[in-house]
């Protein structure tokens, strides 16, 4: 049994989402939350660049002696998870667009993969499209995640009407938020798209993975209460609000 905190970071307010999905499966663990909103957005950094923005933010969260490490990012499980993995002693749990639920609904139309330039060029991602991708097609979001860190819902709206404007909608099976910023979007892309499209995400998979992983290396915690904390690299009166905001927000997203 082991009460150290668990690290979880994203280029922003995108793995709150992940965060709240993270406290439902494991309740009674302390989670760390570190969004490096300073340095954002990551997805259209290159890898070289997210690899050092992430080594940082790791070499701060090792300050509180983070027993595992939740990288609520797709962008920077990309392009940083093997790095990390190949370095360190405690488990780190990466995201990757959810593509397998979507095809095994695949109802012979297209599937669309939403998620950052990054994600999208990266080798990892080949690979799931190799397996999983047969009927995927990656779609790009840059500007999105901006959007979403703005609470701009407006704007947001709009985006995602140009970018759904140019599919015919009947000849879609699933969309894929394949960047936990999106996640915030789902009620929104929900009422957009007809019932019978899926719409899948990774944090309720990024969740059990992590109680498995613990639970396979007796890392879980006994404490009766679990709890979170919360940190930025941006301002934090602006940021912090945001986040408590979303966090409530993520627990009522399914
Ligand atoms: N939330 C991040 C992801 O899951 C990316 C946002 C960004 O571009 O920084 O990919």
């Amino acid at each position: 049994m082991d009460t150290r905190p668990i690290g979880v970071f994203d280029s922003g307010v995108g793995g709150i989402g992940t965060l709240a999905a993270l406290t439902k499966e494991l309740p009674n663990e302390h989670f760390l939350y570190f969004g490096d909103t300073l340095h954002s957005p990551y997805g259209t950094k290159t890898t070289e660049e997210v690899q050092l923005l992430v080594r940082d933010v790791v070499a701060h969260m090792e300050q509180s002696q983070i027993k595992a490490l939740v990288i609520a990012c797709n962008t920077a499980t990309g392009a940083a998870a093997a790095m990390l993995r190949a370095e360190k002693t405690y488990p780190v749990i990466g995201m990757e667009p959810a593509l397998k639920p979507a095809e095994e609904h695949w109802q012979g139309g297209r599937i669309l993969v939403m998620a950052t330039p990054l994600t999208l060029r990266q080798e990892k991602f080949f690979s799931l499209m190799e397996r999983f991708g047969a009927h995927a097609v990656p779609l790009p979001c840059p500007g999105l995640m901006e959007l979403v860190e703005q609470e701009d819902d407006i704007g947001a709206q709009k985006y995602l009407e140009d970018l759904f404007s140019g599919w015919q909608l009947d000849k879609v099976d699933a969309v894929v938020l394949g960047c936990t910023h999106y996640v915030f979007l789902k009620p929104m892309i929900r009422q957009m798209l007809p019932e019978r499209i899926l719409i899948t995400d990774g944090n309720a998979g990024t969740a059990r993975q992590l109680k498995r992983v613990l639970t396979d290396k007796e890392l879980l915690s006994d404490s009766l209460t679990g709890y979170v904390e919360m940190e930025t690299s941006g301002d934090p009166d602006i940021v912090l609000p945001v986040m408590h905001k979303l966090f409530v927000k993520g627990l009522e997203i399914e």
